[in-house]
C-alpha cells in the first residue's frame, strides 16, 4: 500500500499535539468554504488523550464549535452509562466541554434494538451526505491489534464487504455484544481519513496493514481506501517500530 501522508511522533503525548494542530487547521480550511464541518469520531482509547487536548484552553478557543456536527465510526451496544460505550468517553473527554449545538451531535443509538440503530443511523448520514460532493470533512480511526478499524472486524465478512449499507449492526462473539458500525463504503467516500496509533501491541497489525499483503479479510483496516479523499497515519515510534 503506497502511503502518502504518513507522520510519526515519539509518543502518544506529541501524537496528540500533532493531530489537533493539523485538525484545527483543516476545520478553519472547510469552513471557510462550507457552512460546515461532519466529523466521525473513533472510540476505544488512542484519541482519548485528542479529545482532551481540543478542550483544552490552548486549543478550545481556536475550533468554531458551532459549526461542527458529531458523529461516530462505531459503536458498542451498551448503555451510554457503561464504561465501553465511545459516546461516553467522547463527552466526558470533550462534547461536554465545547458549545456543538445538541442537535449536532449524533450520538449512535444504544438504547433499542442494534438493528433499528444501524437503519436510523443510516438513515441520518443519507440525509446528511446525499448529494454532497463527499461525505464526512474528516474520520477518525483506531487500528486494533488484529488490524480491525470501527467495528470491522476479522470474521465478519458480511460486515467488511458490504457495499450498498453505510452501518451495519451484528453480534461480535468475541466480545459478547452487538456492534454498530460504519461500513467501507461511507468511509472511503469522506474528504478525510485519519488513523490514529501508538503502542508497541499495534507493530505487527500495523506492518501487515501497510506493508503485507492485501488481505482484507484478515486485515480490515485495509478496507479503508478512500476513493478521491485523502488518507493519513498518524503513528508513535513504538507503533510504526516494525515498519521500513
Ligand atoms: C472501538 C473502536 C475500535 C478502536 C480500536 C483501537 O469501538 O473499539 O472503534 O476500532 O479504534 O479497537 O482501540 P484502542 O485505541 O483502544 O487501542
Amino acid at each position: 500500500m503506497n502511503v502518502k501522508n504518513l507522520h510519526v511522533s515519539k509518543d502518544a503525548g506529541e501524537l496528540s499535539r500533532q493531530v489537533a494542530d493539523w485538525l484545527v487547521e483543516y476545520i478553519q480550511e472547510v469552513l471557510v468554504l462550507r457552512n460546515r464541518f461532519t466529523i466521525a469520531l473513533s472510540g476505544g482509547n488512542t484519541p482519548k488523550k485528542l479529545y482532551q487536548l481540543l478542550a483544552s484552553d490552548t486549543y478550545k478557543d481556536r475550533i468554531n464549535w458551532k459549526r461542527l456536527h458529531i458523529f461516530w465510526g462505531d459503536e458498542r451496544d451498551v448503555p451510554f452509562t457503561d464504561e465501553r460505550n465511545n459516546a461516553k468517553m467522547a463527552f466526558e473527554a470533550l462534547l461536554s466541554h465545547v458549545p456543538v449545538p445538541a442537535s449536532q451531535v449524533h450520538p449512535i443509538q444504544t438504547d433499542t434494538d442494534p438493528g433499528l440503530s444501524a437503519e436510523t443511523y443510516d438513515q441520518l448520514l443519507h440525509d446528511y451526505f446525499d448529494r454532497q460532493l463527499y461525505s464526512f470533512d474528516l474520520v477518525l480511526l483506531g487500528l486494533g491489534d488484529n488490524a480491525h478499524t470501527l467495528s470491522l472486524f476479522p470474521g465478519y465478512d458480511e460486515v467488511l464487504f458490504e457495499k450498498e449499507d453505510w452501518a451495519k449492526a451484528f453480534y461480535l462473539d468475541e466480545q459478547h455484544m452487538h456492534r454498530i458500525t460504519l461500513t467501507a463504503p461511507v468511509v472511503n467516500s469522506a474528504g478525510r481519513v485519519a488513523f490514529l496509533v501508538t503502542g508497541s501491541d499495534k507493530t505487527s497489525a500495523l506492518q501487515h496493514v501497510l506493508s503485507g499483503e492485501y488481505n482484507p479479510a484478515l486485515y480490515p483496516a485495509q478496507l479503508i481506501a478512500p476513493a478521491n479523499g485523502e488518507l493519513y497515519w498518524f503513528l508513535d515510534t513504538n507503533a510504526a517500530s516494525g515498519l521500513k
